[in-house]
C-alpha cells in the first residue's frame, strides 16, 4: 500500500521557488494498477519520485507499506528502494559497456546474490520480457524497445513488489509502446505487482484500473 497524504514538494532555484506538488493526498492499494496523467510541467515525475523515495516532500508524508519513509534513514530509505521498488524510466538509463544481461545482474550483485543465483535469475528475467538469445547484447545493439525491456527486466531484479513507471514508451513507437506497455499489465494482472505509471499519453490510460489526473500539483479528478 502507498498512501500519500498533504504532499507538498517546492524546488528553491536561486530566489524562486516552484511549487512542484501543492497537497497531494493519494493511496494505492496492493496490486493496484494507477494510471497518473498530466500535461508537462504538471508534477508527474515529481510525485514519482517521491513515492520511490528517490526525493523528499517538503510537507505531507509518503507511507509505503505502513511505515512513514520521513522517519526513516538514508540507508534504510535505499533499502526499501533496492527491496520494494523497481523503476523504468523513459530514458532507459542502461549501462552502455555491460550487456543485457550484467545490466539486469546488476542490482542483484548491489543486493549480495551470489553469481550463479543471479546470472539464472537475469536470464529468466530476459526471457520474461521477450529477449531471450540477445543476452550477451550492450545496449546500442538493442532497439529502443528491446532496451526498454532490459530495463524492466532490471526492475523486477529483486522482486519489487512496487513498478513506477515514468513515461515507459516516450521514447517508442506505437508497436513497441504497446509491447512494453503488455509486459507491465501482464507483470501487474500475473504476479500482482502494483504499477504507477506516470504518462501524458491518453492511450495509455486503459491500460490502468484507475487513472489520476494532476494538473499544477494538485490531483483534480481521481475515479
Ligand atoms: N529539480 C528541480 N528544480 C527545480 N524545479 C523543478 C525540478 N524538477 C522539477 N521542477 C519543476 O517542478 C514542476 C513539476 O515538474 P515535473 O518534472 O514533476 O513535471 P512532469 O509532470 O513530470 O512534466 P513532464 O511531462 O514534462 O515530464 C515543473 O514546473 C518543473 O519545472
Ligand atoms: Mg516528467
Amino acid at each position: 500500500m502507498i498512501e500519500l497524504v498533504d504532499v507538498v514538494k517546492k524546488y528553491r532555484i536561486g530566489i524562486h521557488e516552484v511549487v512542484a506538488l501543492n497537497g497531494v493526498s493519494l493511496s494505492v492499494r496492493d496490486g493496484e494498477f494507477v494510471v497518473i496523467m498530466g500535461p508537462s510541467g504538471s508534477g508527474k515525475s515529481t510525485l514519482l519520485h517521491l513515492i520511490g523515495c528517490l526525493d523528499k516532500p517538503t510537507s505531507g508524508k509518503v507511507i509505503i507499506d505502513g511505515l512513514d519513509t520521513s522517519k526513516l534513514s538514508d540507508r534504510e530509505l535505499t533499502e526499501l528502494r533496492r527491496d520494494k521498488i523497481g523503476f523504468v524510466f523513459q530514458q532507459y538509463y542502461l549501462i552502455p559497456t555491460l550487456t543485457a544481461l550484467e545490466n539486469v545482474e546488476l542490482p542483484m550483485v548491489f543486493k549480495g546474490v551470489p553469481k550463479e543465483k543471479r546470472h539464472s535469475r537475469a536470464e529468466e528475467l530476459l526471457e520474461l520480457v521477450g529477449l531471450k538469445g540477445k543476452e550477451d547484447r550492450k545496449p546500442k545493439e538493442l532497439s529502443g524497445g528491446e532496451q526498454q525491456r532490459v530495463a524492466i527486466a532490471r526492475a523486477l531484479a529483486n522482486e519489487p513488489s512496487i513498478l513506477l513507471c515514468d513515461e515507459p514508451t516516450g521514447n517508442l513507437d506505437t508497436k513497441s509502446g504497446k509491447v512494453v506497455m503488455d509486459i507491465i499489465k501482464r507483470l501487474n494482472v500475473e504476479e500482482g505487482v502494483t504499477v504507477v505509471l506516470v504518462t501524458h499519453d491518453p492511450s495509455l490510460s486503459d491500460y490502468g484500473d484507475r487513472v489520476v489526473r494532476i494538473r499544477d500539483g494538485r490531483i483534480i479528478h481521481a475515479d
